[in-house]
């Protein structure tokens, strides 16, 4: 997948789950509004944009690897009259941190679906817990599985074919997103945070509800093809094959029983305050 690509996933998927992060975030337990927030493997926006909704006298630094993702975030915050919130960093969290505190230690670190790409997340936790201000907050947000689009017993000549590409990529995810489904609470303790809640939230977003649903759904299922295709049984290749022809009959844009089914985990920690 190129790198176009994925950015065009991700506006996709930020499209599609803006209502859901909007009702995540206004649910996060934040006892003060925060005023410089820090949004880690930011992807195009999709949870700075629910931050800077939320919270409306915060600036966001919005740091990603990249260069693509952080040009359609600039390009999203223009056109929602947000450019002047947001200030982007390009950065590989994997190497040395830029300086994400120069305007002042933020109060609070974000990061979604970001920190299991990252090559040892305990480290990247240590540095959140320094980079905050005394008695900032860490909110992370991870996914344990790619989303689901198609009914249980779809498509009608292979039902089941969605579970088993899930299968399948959890086959290849084990070997190459090692980090995907860490046990986080542990992870957080260990690097001193305190976790004060955790919960999960299951997001569920209809045909009607969103037009972007049927391109989100095409090309998730086409970045599974791309993953993990060769992990699949000649029949179930040949009908995710026919779902993803966006032109052919059996294409997943005709379909009307596409619902957009995804889970996050949420945590939000805070450090001692020093005495
Ligand atoms: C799955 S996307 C998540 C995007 C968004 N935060 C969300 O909640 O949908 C993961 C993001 O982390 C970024 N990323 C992955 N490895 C990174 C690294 N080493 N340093 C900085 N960003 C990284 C990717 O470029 C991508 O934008």
């Amino acid at each position: 997948m190129t790198e176009e690509q994925w950015g065009e996933l991700l506006d996709l998927d930020a499209d599609v789950l803006a209502g859901a992060f909007a009702a995540l975030v206004a649910e996060l337990p934040v006892p003060r509004s925060p005023e410089r927030i820090v949004d880690l493997g930011t992807g195009t926006g999709v949870g700075t944009f629910a931050l800077l909704t939320r919270f409306p006298d915060a600036h966001v630094t919005a740091v990603d690897v990249s260069a693509e993702n952080l040009r359609r975030l600039q390009e999203n915050a223009r056109a929602r009259g947000l450019g002047d919130r947001v200030h982007t960093v390009e950065a590989d969290l994997d190497a040395d941190w830029p300086d994400l505190a120069a305007s002042g230690a933020p109060d609070l670190v974000w990061a979604s679906a970001s920190l299991h790409h990252l090559a040892d997340p305990a480290v990247a936790l240590g540095r959140i817990r320094d980079l905050l201000a005394p008695g900032g907050l860490f909110t992370l947000v991870e996914l344990t599985d790619f989303p689901r689009f198609l009914p249980a017993d779809a498509p009608a000549e292979r039902p089941g074919l969605e579970e088993r590409c899930h299968e399948a990529i959890a086959r290849v995810n084990a070997a190459h997103v090692p980090h995907l489904g860490l046990d986080w609470q542990s992870a957080l303790t260990a690097a001193g945070f305190t976790v004060a809640a955790h919960r999960d939230v299951a997001m569920s977003v209809a045909w009607a509800e969103s037009p972007s649903v049927g391109r989100y759904a095409l090309g998730t299922l086409r970045r599974i093809r791309q993953t993990a295709g060769d992990q699949l049984a000649a029949e179930d290749l040949a009908a995710l094959d026919r779902l993803i022809d966006a032109d052919g009959p059996g294409s997943i844009l005709r379909r009307d029983d596409v619902v957009v089914r995804t889970e996050r985990q949420v945590w939000v920690a805070s450090t001692p305050v020093p005495a």
